[in-house]
């Protein structure tokens, strides 16, 4: 079954509850997002990456536009899209494994069967040990492996993730994008992927979506035509490399000035 998303003039206007000022997020985009690829976005911080994210998981509702999956509009949160958020959204009175089933628990599954696939899910990610501590005892990184565990615990074949390796030691970051590599290429999952790492972007995804600064829009889409597994070393990854650096940089400097701006 094809998860194409697919967002159609789509803008997001917040409205500061404290302020009362309005936020252009997203400016009227127009990208697809292909069955089994893996998308890597990246852009300036406050572009609008983790908007785009949380609209497509439902969270957020849609100002203008479109949004949809299978050509259906997004309208809520369901089985079918899995999200590791970027704060690592944890239940504190929850331990390790009752964090990571709770996506489970609206499916009707008995509860050793949950247990199961959760004990499942958190040895993939290494938090063998840690199965029944609380958030509060564990490190940054080890909360983002909850989080990670818990969104493929559903097992579902849309996974959204914002950000999820940043807090990681760089050797379980390695691990895991190791990790997700071969649960997208096993399972024909697609996956929108945002970093703000450039080098993970050219070592992960099938194409890079560059993100305009504020208000929000697809500047640049490159193609990744490396295969899996790449090499960081050769010298056509550090070729494809540049141009994403230099898109990257000419907004990164846009949002600067615009802050300055204002401020
Ligand atoms: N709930 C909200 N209410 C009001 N404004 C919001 C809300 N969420 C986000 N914004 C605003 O929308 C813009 C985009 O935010 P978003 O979190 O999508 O950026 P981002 O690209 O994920 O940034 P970062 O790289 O720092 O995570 C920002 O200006 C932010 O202040
Ligand atoms: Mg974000």
């Amino acid at each position: 079954m094809s998860h194409m998303i697919e967002a159609r003039q789509l803008t997001k206007r917040y409205v500061n509850e404290r302020t009362g000022r309005e936020v252009l997020a997203l400016d009227h985009v127009d990208f697809t997002i292909a069955a089994g690829e893996f998308l890597c976005l990246v852009g300036p911080s406050g572009c609008g990456k983790s908007t785009f994210l949380q609209m497509v998981a439902g969270l957020e509702q849609v100002t203008e536009g479109t949004l949809t999956i299978n050509g259906k509009p997004i309208a809520g949160p369901g089985a079918d899209r899995g999200m590791v958020f970027q704060s690592y959204a944890l239940f504190p009175w929850r331990n390790v494994i009752e964090n990571i089933r709770f996506g489970l628990e609206i499916k009707g599954l008995s509860k050793a069967e949950m247990n199961e696939i959760a004990h499942a899910a958190a040895h993939q990610v290494g938090l063998h040990g840690f199965e029944h501590a609380y958030p509060k005892e564990l490190s940054g990184g080890m909360k983002q492996r909850v989080g990670i565990a818990r969104a493929l615990a559903n097992d579902p074949p849309v996974l959204l993730m914002d950000e999820p390796f940043a807090a990681l030691d760089a050797q379980t970051r390695e691990m895991l994008q190791e990790e997700l590599l071969s649960l997208w290429q096993g399972a024909n999952r697609t996956v929108l992927f945002v970093t703000h790492s450039v080098q993970e972007a050219v070592y992960l995804g099938s194409r890079i979506a560059i993100m305009t600064a504020r208000p929000g829009r697809i500047k640049t889409v490159i193609d990744v035509g490396l295969q899996h597994p790449r090499d960081i070393t050769a010298a056509a990854f550090g070729e494809l490399m540049k141009p994403v650096y230099a898109a990257l940089k000419e907004e990164v400097l846009k949002a600067a000035v615009s802050a300055r701006a204002l401020a």
